[in-house]
């Protein structure tokens, strides 16, 4: 009974401890599932730990993106107005030179083949050229204008641009030119004393070297030829009024000797090729001459005076006033180049007025043409080497060119004054300046 008690209380033993294996292995069991899924809570919350950590970056890159492309459409916005701005501006230009350039041009004679002439005229975008070049255009021939611009500008000849009967050519003298024409005429030089002076060389080249480049293209081609050379070959003359017989009295060293001696060694060169190479020549000796597209800062007479009493500033005389001047309208000049060309005579001929008035009678003259002016007159220190005495004997021009200026001093200067009030009216001035301030220096 002991024996059988004693076998069940050790089987119930093993039993026992088995179970308690069993549930130690049970815990176990139990314990690892509940670490595991403790585990992997913790890794799902890093996850969102780092997806959260990471917004504020991502934010700044999108921000960072978009203030980028804020900025590239705000330079594309500037620059698509720029390009608006300067589109808008050089519409503007282009209407003004669309209404600039005429859409007629002025009326033109129709020359058959035989009448019309290819003519060359240097110098043609200047004062006298200019207006040359107008009679020539409008009579039907065919018009070669040569300019350097030194003191020429294309705003004088642009109303013939497109003309089928027009060309220009912007060259300048000094170096030889090989085109083709039936006439020359040949005005390029610098003409008023503070142009000329500028450059004495290039004065003294262009009426010697540019004289000779002109005078063998005439040679070459057989064209007659203009030769504008100018009362400034008397000098201060000695003898009144100047006949073209007088030889003159020159500084040849003075500070208009580059002018003065250049178109005398021009006239040389003329009569030079006149005779031994047969070219023909007409020699122009002109005057004073004025009118509309003077050079507003020519600096001599005409143009200082318009100039002053227009802006009702001191009208001032170099020297005492008691010197004499006579000037011719630009037109009647064109009107004896013309018949100067067209004639046989080939000496020199004066072409100028020779109604004569003294330096201080000419001011008060422009004072009292210019409506409300309150300009005073007033002298100034006289100007080395300026001639006292002026006034063509045109007696040679009357007898062989049947000419004679038409236009009155009145009516010249009413229209040359016209003119130059238009001139003002373009250019702006600062700081009070006015135009004699700017540009011009004194010369009679
Ligand atoms: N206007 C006058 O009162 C006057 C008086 C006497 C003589 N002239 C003579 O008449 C001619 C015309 O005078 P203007 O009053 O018309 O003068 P301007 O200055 O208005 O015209 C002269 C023209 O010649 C051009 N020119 C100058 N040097 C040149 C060069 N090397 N090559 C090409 N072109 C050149 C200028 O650009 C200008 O267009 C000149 O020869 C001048 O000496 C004029």
């Amino acid at each position: 009974m002991i024996r059988q008690s004693l076998k069940y209380r050790k089987t119930i033993t093993v039993i026992g401890f088995l179970c308690l294996l069993l549930l130690v292995y049970l815990l176990l069991i139990l314990k690892r599932d509940i670490n595991d899924k403790v585990t992997s809570h913790q890794r799902l919350s890093k996850k969102e730990e780092r997806i959260f950590e990471s917004e504020p970056k991502r934010e700044k890159h999108v921000k960072l993106a978009k203030m980028e492309l804020d900025k590239n459409i705000h330079s594309t916005i500037k620059e698509l107005q720029d390009a608006k701005a300067r589109i808008e501006h050089l519409e503007k230009k282009i209407a003004i030179l669309e209404g600039r350039i005429p859409e007629k041009y002025p009326d033109v004679k129709y020359l058959g083949y035989k009448e019309r002439k290819r003519i060359l005229v240097t110098g043609g975008a200047g004062f006298v050229g200019s207006h040359l070049v107008d009679v020539l255009m409008t009579q039907g021939h065919e018009v070669i204008v040569v300019d350097n611009f030194f003191t020429g500008r294309k705003r004088n000849v642009e109303h013939w641009f497109g003309h089928r009967n027009f060309e220009m050519i912007h060259h300048d003298i000094v170096n030889p030119l090989y085109i083709e024409a039936d006439e020359i005429y040949h005005l390029a030089s610098p003409a008023s004393p503070p142009h000329y002076m500028q450059n004495p060389v290039k004065t003294i080249k262009t009426n010697t070297v540019g004289t000779i480049n002109m005078l063998g293209l005439a040679r070459r081609v057989g064209a007659k030829i203009l030769i504008a050379s100018t009362s400034e070959v008397y000098g201060d003359p000695m003898v009144h009024p100047q006949p073209e017989s007088y030889w003159g009295h020159v500084n040849p060293i003075g500070p208009r000797a580059c002018y003065d001696e250049g178109k005398r060694v021009a006239e040389t060169l003329a009569y030079s090729y006149a005779k031994q190479e047969n070219v023909s020549v007409r020699v122009a000796r002109i005057f004073n001459t004025y009118g509309p597209r003077m050079h507003v800062s020519d600096g001599r007479v005409v143009s200082n005076f318009i100039m002053q009493a227009l802006q009702n500033l001191t009208i001032t005389v170099y020297g005492n006033g008691k010197q004499t001047r006579s000037f011719c309208y630009v037109s009647d000049l064109v009107d004896g180049l013309l018949s100067l060309m067209a004639s046989s005579y080939t000496l020199p001929v004066n072409l100028g007025n020779p109604v004569e008035h003294t330096i201080e009678e000419f001011a008060m003259i422009i004072k009292n043409l210019v409506p409300g002016c309150r300009s005073t007159v007033a002298t100034g220190a006289a100007v080395e080497d300026d001639p006292q005495r002026r006034r063509p004997d045109i007696a040679v021009a009357e007898a062989n060119l049947r000419w004679s200026p038409k236009v009155t001093l009145k009516d010249g200067l009413q229209r040359t004054i016209d003119y130059f009030r238009e001139e003002l009216s373009r250019t702006t001035f600062y700081n009070n300046q006015t135009y004699m301030d700017i540009n011009v220096k004194p010369h009679n």
